[in-house]
């Protein structure tokens, strides 16, 4: 059996490899915009394990298989064998025996890369604590799709360091571009658990308003996190400073991008007049979901394919 490719954290993938899947994105987003019919994962089946909630995960990886001429399989704890005890590496090696491709959304990054290396299917990561690799695949897509390539550029990001944080971390260090982080004190990034190779391509500031200063990106997420419920007074105390407003974008590039992955929560970590004003891309990102997982899904299962 040949090891198949993963995609557990941005940077399982070189930077051309993100060149390529960008440019996929592209063609195949254009070709879907034209109802043209394209199935080059006909007859092949993706499996979804779901131990989080999900909106746009599950509608964009069930939705693109479907495009794609594929079928999708949606599992959870709760109605499976997975809530009561299997081992995961006796669930992967069935699980795998039985479809083509498989994506899990979970707690523990350990759960997925245990879930892989027992996988004779490709493996993505949909969500864990530590991470989100398909959601920046999809931010990095619209931000060139709106400005060109990000080499260069500087995200900032403002709030909680969690999954989706942690992942803009690897994108800055596989694509060149910087980002600054701010949070509140207690919740800085810890570099060792983001696996970085050091600091040339992030910077923490204490004060939100240096962290956006020039920035050509600014994007926050939810103060508390799926899986961090518990926290949610604290946190609402904690990060009351930390709100993305009108007065952030103003001191960043005038034609800064605000972006974020969405649930949002108006009133706390971003303002109204932000995420439904000009600068702001959060349908675009959603939507861009769908385009780029179906590049990826495309990769893992057929490899490169030559665009016309
Ligand atoms: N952004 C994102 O992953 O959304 P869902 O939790 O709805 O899948
Ligand atoms: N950081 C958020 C992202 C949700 C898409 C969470 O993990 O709940």
């Amino acid at each position: 059996m040949t090891t198949p490719k993963h995609f557990l954290q941005f940077n399982d993938f070189t930077r051309d490899e993100f060149a390529y899947l960008f440019e996929r994105t592209r063609w195949i987003k254009d070709k879907y915009k034209r109802y043209e019919t394209y199935h080059p994962l006909f007859d092949r089946t993706l499996v979804m394990i779901f131990e989080k909630a999900s909106t746009r995960t599950r509608l964009s990886f069930e939705g693109g298989m479907f495009q794609l001429g594929g079928s999708a399989i949606y599992l959870n704890t709760r109605d499976s064998q997975l809530g009561r005890g299997e081992p995961v590496e006796d669930a992967a090696q069935v699980i795998s025996r039985m479809s083509d491709i498989v994506m899990i959304r979970t707690f523990d990054q350990e759960v997925v890369e245990r879930f892989a290396a027992c996988s004779r299917v490709p493996v993505i990561n949909g969500l864990t604590n530590e991470y989100h690799p398909c959601q920046i695949l999809a931010d990095i897509f619209t931000f060139i799709e709106q400005r060109g390539s990000i080499q260069g550029k500087t995200v900032a990001w403002i709030g909680d360091s969690n999954n989706v944080c942690n992942t803009w971390l690897q994108a800055a260090e596989v694509l060149d571009f910087k980002v600054n982080i701010s949070t509140p004190p207690g919740y800085e990034v810890e570099p060792e658990r983001v696996n970085l190779h050091g600091t040339a391509h992030f910077e923490q500031f204490a004060d939100p308003m240096a962290a956006a200063a020039g920035a050509d990106i600014i994007t926050t997420d939810v103060w508390t996190s799926m899986g961090f419920e518990a926290e949610n007074e604290e946190r609402l105390r904690a990060f009351a400073d930390w709100q993305v407003d009108f007065e952030m974008l103003r001191v960043a590039k005038p034609d800064v991008l605000f972006m974020h992955c969405l649930p949002a929560h108006r009133g706390e970590e971003v303002s109204a007049e932000v995420i439904d004003g000009p600068n702001s891309v959060v349908w675009d990102e959603a939507e861009n979901r769908l385009h780029a997982q179906k590049a990826l899904l495309e990769y893992l299962v057929c490899g490169r394919v030559k665009t016309e």
